[in-house]
């Protein structure tokens, strides 16, 4: 169809023997066609190319060009909130027909977890340790995108989060640097593939660049507080690596860091971004962001605001029209530069030229049936959902669920489709997704029969339904107590203090207990939980997170074991809100024997659970850790292997983790760094060989306050399951 499109305008051109302008030219370099049509724009439309609008969600046929006509034609890029291609494609006509170069308008929409298909939070998503299906889920969700008329997804977040006070939590992929920046990389690939050219494929934004989930006390909005230090070793390497894999465009956050709003931030932007680390492509600010650089305290007015976040290297505007308004001032007035424009402009049109607009301008207006919830994705988004999950407790092993002649469902969970969804849920239909009532029913026909009973709501002082739960309980052989928090309780704006269930739930859930019946939990939230209460009444635990469309078939398959659990904890789940910031790679402490070791005196200074914590059906055991020698010099290579064996009749799925340790550096290091993971079938009585190919700079080196990247010599320490081996860089 592309193809087509080009040949038919190069016969065009040899007909009528009129000369297209090179920028036209779909066969000339980019950075050619770059340069002649920035040539040919006036300053004004330079401008307009550098902001972005929202455009409305009228579909309303009649109402549509009312809707267009509202927006200039040169204007660079739209949030588009609409549900079909056919206002995009009205309004990207405008832009071609009615503006005196045709520039099209590229399409922005926050396409976090799916589009239609939903996939688990990403959050979730990490804990399955399988980034391939996180690569496949955001091919789906580009496809579904694309076919409504999206060309940009403000996606993945990789902000390494260590607070789950913090609502967005839910976006990234957990607490450790190594797995953002794989999942990161994954999510990339799968948005854009090799050729953002191609049907299907849109542009990635890495967000939020950089810090934002320091935010103090685990609020929105507010400061936060990064040595230079832990910027370049914690918050930064999940950028570095989403560059790497050629992220088309990243957002600047809307943060104050470090006292210099990032908005503002002429250091990360330009100097690391552009200038260290080479990226091409555009910088957006977040929605807002620039006029809240006078709420920040940095600037008095809007054109100040314009002239400190352009002049800090963020080319498009979101939302704010501060640009729109002052650009063509501050230029006049000589505060910036035409060089800058035309730089700026050139980014924008490089990321629309790489997207095949200037030749696609327009989406095809295709049926649903062939375009949302295809049997392929909703394979991948099941998949996806079982490996999420995270089997946290499984005494008298209650679980699988083989033998019940009767199983109750209960709680606000249960029979619900639209919490499952979680935040941020694209344009996703609570109808379209299976609930867990839904899954069970199907899971078990013919096997077990299903009872069920709400109980309570999610929060609330409601009591009423707590008879008929346990009425309800009784009837059955075992219980499944559905409880968890709503998606709206996570995401953006959505802080918490503390990260208990509602008391009415774990007051259900206590009633559900007291009748004897073997009580499975499952546990729903867009972030780590406080797990005492539900422990102390719980038989088997699975943390669900918000899973998405296919909810109610991965659960279900999980509980009778159709599949077996194989997720493990991207994030902490600490005892108490009390130990937060808690994750699992803190540097080493001063005082580690006797009583002087600066403990909590009130409760455990464990967490609940551990990142990495997650249990199966199966029973794996790890040999003994071998290294392919015990030097190494820094260009030299390594591997270390652990063969582990499935002594269970089950077969599963282990993922094994591989971290290092410098134990001694002049620039102290955490206890351990997750370096590299894999995640393998192994079959009942079988075993496999995991390999961590060490290559010395990378896994072992590490990076100073400017950045600078070091590796010392001495030992380091590979660690695996329980067991260290040292080793020596010579
Ligand atoms: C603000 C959020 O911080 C950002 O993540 C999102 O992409 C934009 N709004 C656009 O919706």
């Amino acid at each position: 169809m592309k193809k087509c499109l080009i040949f038919c305008a190069f016969l065009a051109v040899a007909c009528t023997g009129a000369k297209e302008p090179l920028y036209k030219d779909a066969t000339a370099d980019i950075e050619d066609r770059i340069e002649d049509l920035v040539g040919r724009m006036t300053v004004e439309e330079k401008i307009l190319q550098l902001n972005q609008y929202t455009l409305g969600t009228n579909t309303i046929e009649q109402n549509i060009g009312e809707l267009v006509s509202e927006v200039p034609a040169e204007i660079g890029s739209l949030i588009y909130f609409g549900d079909e291609a056919v206002v995009r494609n009205a309004m990207q006509k405008r832009a071609m027909e009615d503006s005196r170069l045709g520039i099209p308008i590229i399409f922005g929409h926050d396409v976090i977890h799916g589009y239609i298909t939903i996939f688990p939070i990403p959050l979730a998503q990490a804990c399955s340790w399988n980034p391939e299906l996180t690569r496949l889920g955001c091919e789906v969700a580009a496809q579904e995108a694309y076919s409504c008329g999206i060309d940009w997804t403000f996606s993945p977040m990789v902000d390494v989060a260590r607070d789950p006070r913090w609502g967005r939590v839910m976006e990234g992929y957990g607490e450790d640097v190594y797995t953002n920046s794989v999942f990161c990389q994954a999510a990339i690939k799968g948005y854009q593939g090799d050729d953002m050219s191609q049907e299907n494929r849109i542009a990635a934004c890495l967000k939020h660049f950089a810090g934002y989930a320091a935010s103090e006390a685990g609020m929105d909005y507010v400061y936060t507080e990064v040595s230079d230090q832990t910027l370049w070793d914690t918050y930064l390497p999940p950028f570095e690596a989403g560059i790497k894999a050629g992220a088309a465009t990243l957002m600047s956050g809307f943060h104050n860091l470090s006292a210099t709003p990032v908005a503002a931030n002429r250091f990360l932007i330009t100097e690391v971004l552009k200038n260290r680390w080479g990226h091409d492509g555009y910088v957006v600010s977040d929605w807002g962001s620039i006029k809240q650089l006078i709420n920040q305290g940095m600037v008095e007015t809007e054109k100040e605001a314009a002239e400190t976040a352009f002049n800090a290297g963020n080319e498009m505007d979101m939302a704010d029209q501060v640009y729109a308004n002052n650009l063509k001032a501050l230029l006049d007035e000589g505060k910036i530069s035409m060089k800058q424009i035309d730089d700026a402009v050139s980014r924008v049109l490089r990321v629309k030229f790489r997207l095949g607009l200037f030749e696609n301008p327009y989406v095809e207006e295709k049926p649903e049936s062939e375009r949302y919830l295809l049997p392929h994705s909703l394979e991948i988004a099941e998949k996806a959902a079982a490996e999420s999950m995270v089997l946290l407790k499984n005494e008298n092993a209650v679980l699988p669920i083989e033998k019940a002649k009767t199983i109750a469902l209960i709680g606000p969970m249960a029979d619900d489709q639209d919490e499952h969804r979680g935040n941020w849920c694209g344009r996703g239909r609570g109808e379209d997704v299976i609930s867990i009532l839904q899954g069970m029913e199907k899971e078990y026909k013919g096997k077990a029969r299903i009872v069920h009973a709400e109980g309570c709501g999610f929060e609330g002082e409601d009591r009423s339904g707590f008879a008929e739960a346990v009425r309800v309980a009784r009837s059955a052989d075992v219980v499944v107590a559905c409880l968890g928090h709503e998606a709206g309780w996570s995401g953006e704006n959505h802080s918490r203090s503390t990260l208990e269930i509602p008391q009415i739930q774990e007051d259900l859930l206590a009633a559900l207990k007291a009748t004897g019946k073997p009580v499975v939990v499952l546990t729903a939230s867009g972030r780590p939980l406080e797990m005492r209460e539900v422990d102390e009444h719980a038989d088997a635990i699975l943390h669900i997170w918000h899973p998405g469309t296919c909810a109610g078939y991965a659960v279900a398959g999980l509980l009778s074991g159709r599949y077996n659990p194989s997720g493990k904890l991207a994030m902490t789940f600490p005892y108490t809100a009390g130990q937060i910031p808690i994750y699992y790679n803190r540097r080493p402490k001063a005082r580690n024997e006797g009583w002087f070791q600066g403990l909590y005196e009130d409760i455990t200074n464990d967490p609940m659970y551990p990142f990495g914590y997650g249990l199966s059906y199966s029973k794996f055991e790890y040999g003994p850790m071998t290294v392919s020698a015990d030097k190494v010099s820094a260009d030299g290579k390594l591997y270390a292997e652990v063969t582990v064996k499935n002594v269970s009749d089950r077969d599963g799925m282990e993922t094994v983790h591989w971290y290092i340790n410098d134990p001694y550096s002049k620039i102290t290091r955490p206890v351990k760094e997750l370096k590299f993971f894999e995640k393998k079938l192994v079959k009942a009585g079988e075993s496999e060989t995991f390999r961590f190919e060490i290559d010395p700079k990378r896994d072992l080196g590490f990076v100073n306050s400017k950045g600078e990247k070091y590796l010392d010599k001495g030992e380091y320490r590979i660690m695996v399951g329980d067991q260290t081996v040292s080793i020596n860089v010579i």
